[in-house]
């Protein structure tokens, strides 16, 4: 009896320090700089602390606030469980099981490994909380595009964690689950059905702006459509610094993508190269 407590009590703590140590808090605060977490819910314009929410969107939803997602307990996320937390970055439900609306990527999150999305919730918990009462969204609730978006999750059932594909390296699938998950490249440049469904035969081919994704270029290597002309170098350029190998700068969207990617390793840069050059060339109408 005593012997089998003593297991468990070692394998808890075991699990314990494996999930929450400073290591795996570590990976989440890169990860969360990285996927822009902080970008979206800080309220840079009226000065409000990091990760407390209150940024305002316009969305196809309407304007919506961004939550506190620091642990305090009234206004913060600071009661929630970790299974909340799992629902709703995997899922995009909220423990009162109402739905988010896709402006929060959970449908990129959705591919994260369990590791990372542990070292995330580990780094946002390990935040000192901050009190800051949402700022209730004031458009309308924009009720067509709520519709459609239930109907395209229901339609699409969510794939769970990205599993690396053996007949690559692992620098490719490093790459490959970067851009699907903390990069969310597809967000903006998979063109989406009329439901705002991805197109999976048109991945990265460019998006002319729909609904859910906005205007976005072709960034396969189709060399007349997409970029492939650009070097590797080009690539990592343009991701560390927003510059295009012909002197211009990225703007609109990706200027704030960049400043999330600029937070990335040059290795993990690198790797996000290695992969968008090796996807198949999709010709395509959209271009800067
Ligand atoms: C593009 C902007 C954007 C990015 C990037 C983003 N979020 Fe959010 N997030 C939102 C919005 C907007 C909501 C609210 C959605 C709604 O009200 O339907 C939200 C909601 C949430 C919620 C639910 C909070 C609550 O109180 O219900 C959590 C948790 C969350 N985000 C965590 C994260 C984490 C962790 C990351 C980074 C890995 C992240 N978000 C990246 C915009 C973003
Ligand atoms: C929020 C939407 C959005 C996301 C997410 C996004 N992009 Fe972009 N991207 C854009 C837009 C819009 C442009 C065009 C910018 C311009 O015209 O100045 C662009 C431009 C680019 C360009 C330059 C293409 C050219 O022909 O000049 C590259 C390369 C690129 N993005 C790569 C990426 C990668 C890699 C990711 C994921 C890490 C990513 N983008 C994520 C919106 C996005």
């Amino acid at each position: 009896m005593m012997v089998a407590v003593l297991c468990v009590a070692a394998r808890t703590t075991a699990a314990a320090a494996a999930s929450d140590s400073p290591e795996a808090g570590a990976r989440g605060a890169y990860l969360a700089a990285a996927a822009g977490c902080e970008t979206c819910h800080t309220d840079r314009e009226r000065g409000g602390a990091a990760y407390a929410g209150g940024r305002m969107m316009a969305t196809e939803y309407g304007t919506i606030t961004t939550p506190n997602i620091t642990p305090d307990r009234a206004t913060g996320i600071g009661r929630w469980t970790d299974q909340d937390f799992t629902r709703s970055m995997r899922w995009g439900i909220a423990p009162d099981d109402t739905h988010y609306v896709p402006v929060f990527p959970f449908p990129a999150y959705n591919r994260l490994t369990e590791a990372d999305l542990t070292a995330i919730r580990t780094y946002l918990y390990s935040l000192a909380p901050v009190s800051r009462p949402d700022l209730k969204s004031t458009a309308g609730p924009g009720l067509l595009p709520r519709a459609k978006n239930a109907v395209a999750i229901a339609l699409s059932p969510a794939p769970g964690p990205w599993l690396p594909d053996p007949n690559h390296d692992a620098v490719w699938n490093r790459g490959a689950y970067l851009v699907v998950t903390i990069g969310r490249c597809g967000e903006c440049h998979t063109p989406r059905d009329w439901l705002g469904r991805p197109d999976p035969h048109r991945l990265l081919a460019g998006s002319p702006g729909d609904g859910r994704s906005k205007k976005a270029p072709n960034i396969t290597p189709d060399r007349s459509a997409g970029i492939g002309n650009w070097s590797e170098n080009d690539i990592v350029e343009v991701l560390t610094t927003g510059h295009t190998p012909d002197f211009d700068e990225v703007g609109g969207s990706m200027a704030e993508i960049v400043k999330n990617t600029a937070r990335l390793s040059d290795t993990d840069r690198r790797a996000i190269a290695v992969y968008l050059e090796s996807i198949p060339a999709l010709p395509g109408p959209i271009s800067r």
